[in-house]
This record gives structure tokens, C-alpha cells and sequence, in this order.
């Protein structure tokens, strides 16, 4: 597991912007789809605003990209506002030419009696595109990727999961309070995740730089479900100085 150290976010986001935009040009040279897993939330909103510029400015076209989001809330419909759909939307399909068909992201409003089935299919889907050739990961305080809370079993599949106490307060501003962040969630498996045949994780800031210390000098740990990636033939971790500040 590769740790590399930037200056700044917006150093880290150019970076991982070029390997991203390296994976489309490849396949798009070839005449095949690049097939990308695709996180939310704070540290990846400058790869999205690069590739952005990317698209705008240096005509990177995503016209033959495929994409999976990696979590949805559960009980959240994708025009709720803050659903991932949304912010997905919000931060980077809208900028890019996509096709909307696509877009996969997990829908949060899958009745309970469905919800087996619709994993299963999603899982049948990243199979269908030939498999993610590119993760992008954030990782939560408590070691979860995706949400993959602490003690998932490393095989896991596609699946309804419960939030953990640590990641609903994480999100607590975005619902106004912490009551109101729902208590679970539709997240891609660790085992889905790891078949990627390349894993970038992202982090930025101080409040990241405990986990940051587990994961990189830390062992194995079914507590810390990142912990896994030190397994992964092509798995890199990129983070600030900030979040490497705990780092011997
Ligand atoms: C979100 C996701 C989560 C986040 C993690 C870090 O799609 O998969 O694992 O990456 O909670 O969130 P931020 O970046 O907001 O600190």
C-alpha cells in the first residue's frame, strides 16, 4: 500500500484527476468503456471540479465512461435533497457527457421486499460493464469505505448496511441534526470494491489523520475495514500534509 503526500487538496485533486482521465483516454483509444466506482461527500469534490475542467477545457470525453456510486442513503428518494443522487448531480454528471444511462447509482427507495434482487442486479451490472477499472475511496474516521462500517466481513457483496454512530454524526450538518440522518444505508461490498482493478483513497484534513496513521502503519483489522486494502495488488492512498501529519 503506496502513501503519497501532497501539498495541498487542490495538488492531490489534479493528481488523481490525470490517473482518472489516463484511465478514460486508455479506453477510450481502445473504442472501450472505462468503468469507474464513484464516492461522495467532502474530500472528493476537487477530483470531480478538475475533471470537470478536464472535460471543459482539454476535451476529455466521457462520453464511453460507465460509472457505480459506491452508497445511497436508504429510505432516501433520488430527488430527495440530499440524496447521493443529488449530489452527484450537483457536483459533476450535469458538468460531464455522461450518458445517463451510464449512471449507476444504488436508488434509496427500494422497498425492503426488493432490496436482495436489486443488490444483486447492481452487482450483476458492474459484471455486465466488465468490472471497475478505477475506485475512487473517502474514508470515515472509524476506518469505513463505502459504508462499510467497522467488523464488515471482507467478501461482502452489494447490501443494505446499518450506519454506525460515528459516520451519522459525520453527516449530522447535512441532515440538520443528527436524528435525522438515516440509520442506513445501500453501500457496495468490500469484496465488490476490492476486485477493482485499481483503488485510489483520498484524505484530507488533521480530523483524517488518526485513521490515516491505522491504515498505513496499522495491521490487518477487521476494525478497520480500509485495513484490507494492504492486500490489494493496486491499491494507493493520497492524502494533504494535514492528514499525514500523524505519519513517522
Ligand atoms: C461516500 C463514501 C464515504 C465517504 C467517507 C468520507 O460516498 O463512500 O465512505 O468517502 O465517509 O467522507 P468525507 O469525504 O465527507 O470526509
Amino acid at each position: 500500500l503506496s502513501t503519497y503526500v501532497f501539498e495541498s487538496a487542490e495538488d492531490l485533486a489534479r493528481h488523481v484527476a490525470r490517473i482518472v482521465a489516463g484511465v478514460i483516454s486508455e479506453r477510450n483509444a481502445l473504442g472501450q468503456n472505462a468503468v469507474l466506482g464513484l464516492p461522495t461527500g467532502s474530500t472528493p469534490t476537487g477530483v470531480y471540479r478538475e475533471l470537470i475542467r478536464l472535460h471543459r477545457e482539454e476535451g476529455l470525453d466521457f462520453s464511453g465512461v460507465i460509472t457505480f456510486n459506491l452508497d445511497e442513503y436508504y429510505g432516501l428518494a433520488p430527488d430527495a435533497f440530499q440524496s447521493y443522487h443529488q449530489w452527484m448531480n450537483e457536483n459533476f454528471f450535469r458538468h460531464v457527457n455522461i450518458p445517463a444511462e451510464n449512471i449507476h447509482i444504488p436508488r434509496g427507495d427500494v422497498s425492503p421486499a426488493e432490496i436482495d434482487n436489486y443488490c444483486r442486479d447492481y452487482e450483476s451490472a458492474i459484471e455486465r460493464a466488465g468490472g471497475l477499472d478505477i475506485v475512487i475511496l473517502g474514508i470515515g474516521r472509524n476506518g469505513h469505505i463505502g459504508f462499510n462500517e467497522p467488523f464488515s466481513s471482507r467478501n461482502s457483496r452489494t447490501r443494505l448496511c446499518t450506519l454506525d454512530p460515528v459516520t451519522r454524526r459525520a453527516a449530522a450538518s447535512d441532515f440538520f441534526g443528527e436524528w435525522n440522518v438515516p440509520t442506513q444505508a445501500i453501500t457496495m461490498g468490500l469484496g465488490t470494491i476490492f476486485e477493482a482493478r485499481k483503488i485510489l483513497l483520498l484524505a484530507l484534513g488533521e480530523h483524517k489523520a488518526g485513521i490515516i496513521k491505522e491504515l498505513t502503519e496499522g495491521s490487518v483489522t477487521p476494525r478497520v475495514p480500509a485495513s484490507y486494502l494492504q492486500e490489494h495488488t493496486d491499491a494507493t492512498v493520497l492524502v494533504d500534509t494535514a492528514a499525514a501529519c500523524k505519519l513517522t
